[in-house]
């Protein structure tokens, strides 16, 4: 399976901090945003990894990632010249996938809770169709939203309703089988002019193809979107490494533990990052072997 990470965007909501840096750059507290979907990749253990971004941004981003062969995983890079909705990822990519099976996570998206990589073992074990998530929140009106019926059975799916029929989003991960790249051309823009991953969605659940799983509350799903969003998030991940002394989304911890690298890489990318805490929990990782 290939693994899609769409960092495009303008970020307006976060102007002027997004005026001159891409927003998936931006420091969720130690590392940046895009450190945290990556994880997600990585912990599915899939180690194709393309990064689409804006032609002003793709650069930063290969300065932060190389060819990721540092992390023991192949990083390739697409332009997305305007945001044209997040459908268009898997246009862009389609040579990336080739005949292969896609997953594509939102540059911006936070998750972090237990049984994660269980939950996307179970999303990969479908090959056939499409696996998306439902996650309970409060604004169901800022997101793609999923409505059920009394058994579980999925109703409908609307992009940003301004009558939600349930208060369950959809989150910014997403399976599909290679039929995607094919329903993403034939999606049809829309009234705000985007070609919207809930249209493929949509299109799923008319065969009959659409897997909907319900992400439970000891899930947590964070939002980027805003100062005081990301400010939340920052604060969340520090005080759970605080606590607990374990790293949230540490990159280079994951290549190490999947196996992707050995110790003495892993010692490497901590001296590399000394100075910091961020290094030195690296460097004790190596130091210790604490598998
Ligand atoms: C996008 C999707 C939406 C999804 C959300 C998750 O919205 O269109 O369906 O719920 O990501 O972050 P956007 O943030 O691009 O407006």
């Amino acid at each position: 399976m290939k693994g899609i990470i769409l960092a495009g965007g303008k970020g307006t909501r976060l102007y002027p901090i997004t005026k001159a840096v891409s927003k998936q750059l931006l420091p969720i507290f130690d590392k940046p945003m895009i450190y945290y979907p990556i994880s997600i990749l990585m912990l599915a253990s899939i180690k194709d990894i393309l990064i689409i971004s804006s032609p002003e941004a793709i650069d930063s981003y290969k300065t932060l990632f190389g060819n990721g062969s540092q992390l023991g995983i192949n990083i390739e890079y697409a332009i997305q010249k305007e945001a044209r909705g997040l459908a268009d990822a898997f246009i862009i990519g389609e040579k990336f996938i080739s005949n292969d099976r896609v997953c594509l996570i939102l540059g911006d998206n936070i998750f972090y809770g237990p049984n994660m990589t269980q939950m996307l073992k179970d999303a990969m074990l479908h090959e056939d169709g499409a696996v998306i998530f439902g996650y309970a929140v409060k604004n169901p009106v800022e997101f793609g939203v999923v409505e059920f019926d009394k058994n579980g059975n999925v109703l409908s799916l609307e992009e940003k309703p301004e009558h939600p029929k349930s208060d369950y989003a959809i989150p910014g991960l997403y399976f599909y089988d290679n039929n995607v790249v094919t329903i993403a051309k034939n999606v049809k823009p829309s009234s705000r002019g985007e070609i919207e991953i809930t249209s493929i969605n949509e299109e799923y659940l008319k065969n009959n193809k659409l897997y909907v799983s319900i992400m439970g509350r000891g899930m947590t799903w964070l939002d980027t979107g805003t100062p005081s969003g990301m400010i939340k998030a920052s604060e969340f991940v520090q005080t759970i490494q605080e606590r607990q002394g374990f790293y949230i989304s540490c990159i280079e911890e994951i290549a190490w533990r999947r196996g992707f690298i050995d110790t003495e890489q892993l010692l490497k990318l901590g001296i590399d990052l000394e100075k910091t805490d961020y290094g030195q929990y690296l460097i004790s990782l190596a130091k210790e072997g604490k598998k």
